[in-house]
């Protein structure tokens, strides 16, 4: 089973990556969650963190609150798409249960990855703000890194039109990320709007009839519902499940090499992964996933919630 840490802000589709990766059909092992900053508050996307784990049965996955600002920007939250809580729409108790250990999340990452014999993937599904304070503090971890599979970027943006939420909310930590020399699949915008869950989707998934499948249910209305409003879509991607999908069966993917710089100058395009496809072996620093099968896709994800108790 491959080790993981998964970093998020949850976030109904941060959530839905939790949901996938915990299943039984996953072949992860979910060696903590740590949270930051981006959807909403730190603290929210904390609470969030331990009300899911609450739900998913995840009694022994350590859980640490990261950081509650980007390294540089000013904060930037997404409350218009997750609701004020940063997961509203479902009816998970308020309080959680479980509770937060004692260190900051990009000191368990870091304490993590050091103690850790075999090599950790870490699976960012916010902005990179811990991952780049980890690299920062103790460089040493780069080579226990197998591989960071992240949600973010694109070769267009949805925050602005240059930049994708995740990497605009933090450009900063984005750019250390990416020039920290760890191997790096990226899950941006051009693939992750190849999973769109419309009002049948949302109906499958409550007919499977588990209190999980039905969390996840609600959540995707609240979230489609969003969209709907904002954008007048009947049709929300949801973005975070990719990279954890990719981890359980690469083959749902297709991913080629390339080179990624992060912008973080200029006036209209901070933010932006400026990404340069067919470049020498010796340049490229990440792997771009450009397509999905959705059939695929969706089977997994149907599958994955049917493996929950009911
Ligand atoms: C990303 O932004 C967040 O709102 C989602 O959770 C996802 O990680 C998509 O741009
Ligand atoms: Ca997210």
């Amino acid at each position: 089973n491959r080790k993981i840490m998964i970093d998020c802000d949850p976030g109904q589709d941060d959530a839905m990556a939790l949901m996938l990766a915990a299943s039984s059909i996953s072949n992860l092992r979910i060696e903590a969650i740590t949270t930051v900053a981006g959807n909403v508050d730190v603290d929210k996307n904390t609470r969030n963190a331990l009300r899911l784990c609450d739900l998913l049965e995840l009694k022994d996955v350590p859980v640490a609150k990261g950081a509650s600002r980007p390294l540089v920007r000013e904060m930037l939250i997404a409350a218009d798409i997750h609701g004020k809580s940063g997961l509203d729409g479902t009816a998970m108790p308020e309080q959680p249960v479980k509770q937060t250990v004692r260190v900051h999340g990009a000191d368990l990452i870091i304490e993590k990855l050091l103690a850790s014999e075999e090599a950790i993937t870490l699976v960012p599904t916010g902005p990179l703000t811990n991952i780049a304070m980890a690299i920062r503090k103790e460089p040493g971890i780069i080579p226990k890194i197998r591989e960071i599979v992240l949600m973010g970027g694109g070769t267009y943006g949805n925050r602005t039109p240059a930049a994708e939420f995740n990497i605009f909310a933090d450009a900063e930590a984005a750019k250390i990320v990416f020039e920290s020399g760890a191997p790096i699949a990226m899950f941006g915008l051009d693939v992750t709007h190849q999973a769109r869950a419309n009002a049948e989707t949302i109906e499958e998934i409550r007919a499977i009839g588990n209190p999980v499948a039905t969390a996840v249910s609600d959540m995707l209305t609240f979230y489609l519902n969003a969209y709907q409003g904002l954008l007048g879509r009947t049709s929300a991607a949801i973005h975070d499940p990719c990279p954890v999908a990719y981890l359980i069966d690469p083959s749902i993917f297709q991913l080629e090499p390339v080179h990624v710089d992060v912008e973080t100058k200029g006036e209209f395009t901070y933010g932006m992964t400026c990404v340069h496809k067919g470049v020498a072996s010796d340049h490229v620093n990440a792997k771009f996933a450009g397509k999905l099968d959705p059939k695929k896709f969706w089977d997994l994800f149907y599958r994955a919630l049917t493996t929950y108790s009911s």
